[in-house]
């Protein structure tokens, strides 16, 4: 295992985690000890369009993979419509590889919930909902209990702090499906039915959840706002680059060292964020890895010095996402883990549109003829037509994402493949699992 060195220990800004490893950091206790609701005494000073600029001018985006402008979003809410206003939280966090919402809400939920108050206020919402993975049970736990102490601490209710605001908070636990973490089938399930994507044109900023204006941001750009509001947006903007400011949850996994989450500026880069991570595990070379979990395009060892942030991942070929690592060595796969991935956007398709639904059911059954030693060369052929009728005619990003590790595995890859195709590498699988389970 390597040890950091000072110069890129340094690299770790920690705001958002920054409470995490403090005794009982759930507890509103020790939130408020720690600075905890001073942003919300502070906002609820403010004008709720000043705090909207103030998110514009901190450059904050979205944390959920889309890296949308949080301030633009808030801004689109149409005020003075006379219809009720939601904010609902995305804490659905089911991409594979990614692990920063799930280690928040269960370690410091107070500061999502405090950031719910301000953003609420902020949209005039007077009801916001937390929706939470179904098999989160310790978070959800953790984050209905900080809810509770938030009411019992006139925090959340009617005239909140004495500002004649109301907001009453809901965390409601999903069934635990990815799809639902697409924020129109989000709200769909949230209202009841089976989550799937609506058509959009009209948009959630005016037909949201209950066909009313409605903001729908991930737990990290929520949990952000508190300290824009007391540190500033030109503090904020101290970090990151020009157009991805502030700190980012790096979450780390795989053949490394001490997987975890590391929170750093953005544009920090896969180089040194393994060398706070320890290091690769002892006998593994990096060979491949996602920046921003199993829908974005896999990068190689070629792009260890990228600076993880929105633009440079772009012109790399891939997407920053959900900031999620996940580093695969020379003992690894890419023609396997590719299959792994494809099992689970088959088997989470949500089934409404055709070439999502049924492109992924036929390009499992490619991978495992592959695996078996059975492939063949017009296999590869295919694999990248299948995704050249996924990508961008899906009805949602679900589609578009399971094709990203297929053709940039491919891109770089193809030997490994091949090696299957001409019998150099072993199968992986039988002749039995070659037909497999639906
Ligand atoms: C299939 C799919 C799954 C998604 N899952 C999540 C998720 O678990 N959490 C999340 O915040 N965003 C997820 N998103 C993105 C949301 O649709 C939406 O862009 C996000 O919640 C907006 O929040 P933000 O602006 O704060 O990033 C997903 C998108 C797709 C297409
Ligand atoms: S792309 Fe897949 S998940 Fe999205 S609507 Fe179509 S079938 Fe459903």
């Amino acid at each position: 295992m390597t040890t950091p060195r000072p110069e890129t220990l340094a690299k770790l800004t920690p705001v958002l985690t920054k409470r995490w490893l403090s005794p009982d950091a759930w507890r509103i206790g020790t939130y408020e000890k720690l600075d905890g609701y001073a942003a919300l005494r502070k906002a609820l000073k403010a004008h709720p369009d000043d705090l909207i600029q103030l998110v514009k001018d901190s450059g904050l985006r979205g944390r959920g993979g889309a890296g949308f402008p949080t301030g633009l979003k808030w801004g689109f809410i149409p005020q003075g419509d006379g219809k009720p206003h939601y904010l609902v939280v995305n804490a659905d966090e089911g991409e594979p590889g990614t692990c920063k919402d799930l280690p928040l809400m269960t370690h410091d939920p107070h500061s999502l919930v405090e950031g719910v108050i301000i953003a609420s206020y902020a949209i005039r919402a007077n009801r916001a909902y937390i929706y939470i993975r179904g098999e989160a049970v310790h978070a959800a736990r953790r984050l209905r209990n900080a809810v509770q102490e938030a009411y019992a601490k006139g925090y959340l209710g009617r005239n909140i702090l004495g500002s004649g605001f109301d907001l009453e908070l809901v965390v409601h636990s999903g069934a635990g499906a990815y799809i639902c973490g697409e924020e129109t089938a989000l709200l769909d399930s949230l209202e009841g039915f089976r989550g799937q994507p609506r058509l959009r044109p009209p948009f959630p900023a005016t037909h949201g959840l209950y066909a009313s204006p409605t903001v729908v941001n991930n737990v990290g750009t929520i949990a952000s706002v508190p300290y824009i509001v007391l540190g500033g947006a030109a503090w904020w903007k101290t970090m990151g680059t020009e157009k991805s400011s502030g700190p980012m949850i790096y979450s780390l996994s795989g053949r490394i060292a001490n997987p975890g989450q590391y929170e750093c500026s953005m544009g920090v880069t896969l180089r040194e964020l393994l060398e706070l991570a320890g290091g690769m595990q002892p006998g593994h070379n990096l060979k491949f890895w996602t920046p921003g979990g199993s829908s974005t395009p896999l990068l190689t060892a070629e792009h260890l010095d990228v600076p993880l942030d929105f633009e440079s991942v772009a012109a790399a070929g891939s997407i920053l996402g959900t900031t999620a690592t996940q580093i695969f060595s020379d003992q690894d796969c890419p023609v396997y883990a590719t299959y792994r991935w494809l099992e689970f956007y088959h088997h989470e398709s949500c089934g409404k549109c055709t070439p999502c639904r049924e492109g992924n059911y036929w390009m499992v059954r490619v991978y495992r003829r592959i695996l078996s030693g059975q492939g063949t060369y017009e296999d590869l052929d295919t694999l990248l037509d299948t995704c050249d009728n996924i990508l961008g005619r899906s009805f949602c990003g679900l589609g578009d994402g399971a094709t990203s590790s297929v053709t940039s595995s491919l891109q770089y890859f193809k030997q490994d493949y091949l090696d299957y195709i001409e019998g150099r590498t072993a199968p992986k699988l039988s002749d039995k699992q070659l037909v497999g389970a639906h």
